[in-house]
């Protein structure tokens, strides 16, 4: 038994009920452990009853007419079953007989317990080392295991490296399809790029591109970005990435009213060209409704204007100069030389992204993968979707 099937073990002896009865007009339940009871509506546990009649078990669709439940429903008999792996339910006033499994309640007891913090490692240049994390890709086209190994280390770190990939853009697309779907945008599906300086006047270089995340102007920025440099003949062009994570953290704990700033104001991002004019707004560091972090949008260029007021801007402007400084601030970045047949995907909610300037010939493809389609993908090798 390794490490995480003996926490899993424990979670499961700790979800067992040993007893229920009606409260109040509630029905309480008691758990194995030392956790407090748990109380649950009556007209709450119909409308979520297991039983076949109610709840479709592939699919989890609500087969219950929820507005056909009475009002008033109410217990006649309550028992914990299956040596308290379940709770039955016998209704005074409706005919069925509901049956709940004890995990399920434990997930749903009030302050959803059963909720999953993501696992998340934050990092800078120095705990991130020259070790980045990676998976080859053998393993994850070859393995359902080697695949969740690959995404769980992109949810963990915000990034991850698949090496001995196809150099070409069928095999860059066939890992983006492991994933999920290629996303549809502005510029298309999967995409190429080349850039061959040689010819230019700018001094044979590209300039330098700073740490941004893509799509700060679309209400769903994409979630995820995959490239690989399938040719370079030159010097300089390193991928750099910063963990945005960190840098808000950073912020949070040593200027407060800063990262109040960046994570309430509303700045407005547009893209203008090719008969498109898109906009939207987000705060520079997202929160959910926990106070966790839940996505980082910047990209200064494609910042829209906008007026708070003048003392009001003055702040904002004090806190983006802060964000700025750090995720320029080398001891948070890490940068990495792309090589044909090495893949880098990375979470575009969290990892800020950007190229040192190079010389010579450069030619890059790459795709975005809607974030829910990620999560998608890790719900069900973990085999957790219920
Ligand atoms: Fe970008």
């Amino acid at each position: 038994m390794n490490q995480h099937q003996t926490l899993q073990a424990v979670d499961d002896q700790q979800m067992l009920l040993t007893s229920a009865e009606s409260v109040d007009g509630q029905v309480q339940v008691h758990w194995k452990s030392a956790a407090p009871p748990a109380r649950f509506s009556p007209f709450w546990l119909r409308d979520h009853c297991h039983a076949r009649h109610s709840l479709n078990p592939d699919t989890l669709q609500r087969e219950v007419d929820t507005f056909s439940i009475p009002q008033n429903i109410a217990p006649a008999r309550i028992e914990v079953a299956d040596g308290g792996r379940a709770l039955n339910i016998v209704w005074a006033n409706d005919d069925r007989v509901s049956t709940f499994p004890a995990e399920f309640l434990w997930t749903m007891a009030e302050g959803n317990r059963g909720a999953r913090s993501p696992r998340r490692t934050l990092w800078d240049r120095d705990s991130m080392a020259k070790t980045f994390p990676s998976v080859s890709h053998q393993e994850i086209m070859g393995s359902d295991a080697g695949l969740l190994r690959w995404l769980s280390l992109v949810e963990e770190f915000g990034f991850a490296l698949a090496t001995g990939a196809e150099a070409s853009m069928a095999g860059t697309e066939a890992l983006v399809k492991r994933v999920g779907y290629v996303r549809e945008t502005i510029f298309g599906g999967m995409w190429e790029f080349s850039a061959n300086m040689a010819f230019k006047d700018t001094a044979y270089t590209s300039v330098a591109i700073g740490p941004h995340t893509d799509g700060t102007y679309s209400n769903d920025p994409p979630g995820l970005q995959m490239f690989q440099c399938l040719k370079f003949d030159g010097s300089g062009g390193e991928s750099t990435l910063v963990d945005g994570f960190n840098v808000a953290e950073t912020i949070r704990k040593t200027d407060p009213h800063a990262f109040k700033v960046l994570s309430e104001v509303k700045v407005p991002a547009h893209y203008l060209g090719d008969g498109v004019h898109l906009r939207a707004e987000h705060p520079i560091i997202g929160l959910d409704d926990n106070g966790d972090l839940s996505q980082i949008a910047y990209n200064n260029y494609d910042r829209a204007p906008f007026n708070l007021g003048a003392a009001p801007m003055s702040e904002f402007y004090r806190a983006l100069t802060l964000f700025h400084r750090l995720i320029n601030d080398s001891a948070y970045e890490i940068s990495l030389r792309l090589v044909p047949g090495t893949v880098l995907f990375f979470d575009n909610w969290r990892t800020l992204h950007g190229r040192y300037a190079f010389k010579g010939h450069r030619h890059m493809c790459g795709a975005y993968v809607n974030m829910e389609d990620f999560h998608s993908k890790l719900r069900v090798l973990r085999g957790a979707a219920r």
